[in-house]
């Protein structure tokens, strides 16, 4: 890309996003509504975390990213061009990982890898062996390299088909669940090569059905449920629109959820040594005088941060669920 295509492509994501849908929707062939109605935003440098119970839609609005499936109405623009009309033009630019890779299992992680990068017409033959083996090394194979792929453990594959996504330089990574199948130390490095990659100035895009992923990694995130987006926008605007519990630690807990409840708290739990309950709409420095007013001993007293997952309860009324 030379350096006038290179300006041009920023302006085109800075404006537009890098992937912007309207009204995108799918109905399967067996009239399975899948995904339905969709505008999508996702900002040129963001993590963009893709969140929502199973069945919910995330493949499947990947797929029609992509360009391998087409939508039954509705426009995906990606990188700035329709899908998936402009698919051979844009998917060079685009490292995805969807849904377990296809991979030979007679052959070893590496010669995947070699096998994959020289199905690419643009990649140069010369230089295969060291993008093969930078992309083994970035996601923590090399020592594997020369396993066959069918003893790889769901883990490993896992790796091989990220491997496979980052054998070139991208502006755009689709990753669908890439933590699938990994343990807890396997998930803690994709995320810190997903926040190294974007920190190159990739743009991100990964779904998740793990709240607390999407929020330890992403910059901006999009709820689905049920084929139907929720909510989309930055992570911390989405967590700060619902507020946390309040915890009240003390040994009086009976006489602490009379009070809170007089104040108007909702939700009033009580445990061994804490009360806990949504806070009311008032000052909660008289909340707490209150309480001391009223004899109760108040060793400990605080708003736990919202997280995304009370975002979530707050707009779907639900827990974060399979939907039937
Ligand atoms: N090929 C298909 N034919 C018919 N229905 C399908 C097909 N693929 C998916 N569906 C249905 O479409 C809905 C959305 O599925 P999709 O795979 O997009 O969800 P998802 O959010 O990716 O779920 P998961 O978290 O389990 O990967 C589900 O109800 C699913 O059963
Ligand atoms: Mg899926």
């Amino acid at each position: 890309m030379d350096a006038r295509s290179a300006t041009e492509a920023e302006r085109q994501d800075a404006g537009a996003g890098v992937i912007a849908t309207r009204g995108l929707t799918k109905r399967y062939r067996g009239g399975q509504l899948a995904v339905d109605g969709l505008d999508l935003t996702v900002p040129a440098g963001s993590v963009f975390g893709f969140l929502g119970p199973n069945g919910s839609g995330k493949t499947t609005t990947i797929r029609m990213l992509m360009g391998l499936i087409a939508p039954t109405s509705g426009t995906a623009r990606v990188l700035g061009s329709a899908m998936p009309g402009a698919a051979r033009t844009v998917l060079p630019h685009i490292g995805a990982l969807i849904e377990g890779p296809a991979l030979y299992g007679h052959l070893s992680g590496r010669d995947n890898l070699l096998r994959y990068d020289a199905a690419d017409p643009t990649a140069d033959p010369r230089t295969r062996r060291a993008r093969a083996g930078s992309a083994l090394e970035r996601v923590g194979l090399t020592a594997a390299a020369g396993k066959k792929a069918k003893a790889y453990s769901l883990g490993m594959k896992q790796r091989l088909g990220l491997a496979c996504a980052l054998l070139q330089p991208r502006r755009l990574l689709v990753l669908d669940e890439p933590t699938n199948g990994l343990d807890p130390q396997g998930m803690r490095e994709i995320r810190s090569l997903v926040r190294e990659l974007a920190s190159d100035g990739t743009t991100v895009f990964l779904s998740s059905h793990l709240l607390d992923e999407i929020e330890q990694v992403c910059t901006h995130a999009a709820v689905m449920a049920r084929g139907r987006l929720i909510v989309q926008g930055a992570v911390a605007d989405l967590a700060a629109g619902a507020r946390g519990r309040l915890t009240v630690t003390t040994p009086d807990t009976g006489e602490a959820a009379r009070v809170l409840k007089e104040q108007g708290a909702g939700d009033v739990v009580a445990a061994d040594d804490q009360v806990t309950a949504d806070p009311p709409e008032r000052d909660l420095a008289e909340v707490n005088a209150a309480l001391v007013a009223a004899g109760v001993r108040v060793r400990g007293f605080g708003v736990e941060r919202a997280s995304l997952e009370d975002a979530f309860v707050a707009l779907t009324g639900e827990g974060f669920d399979v939907a039937g």
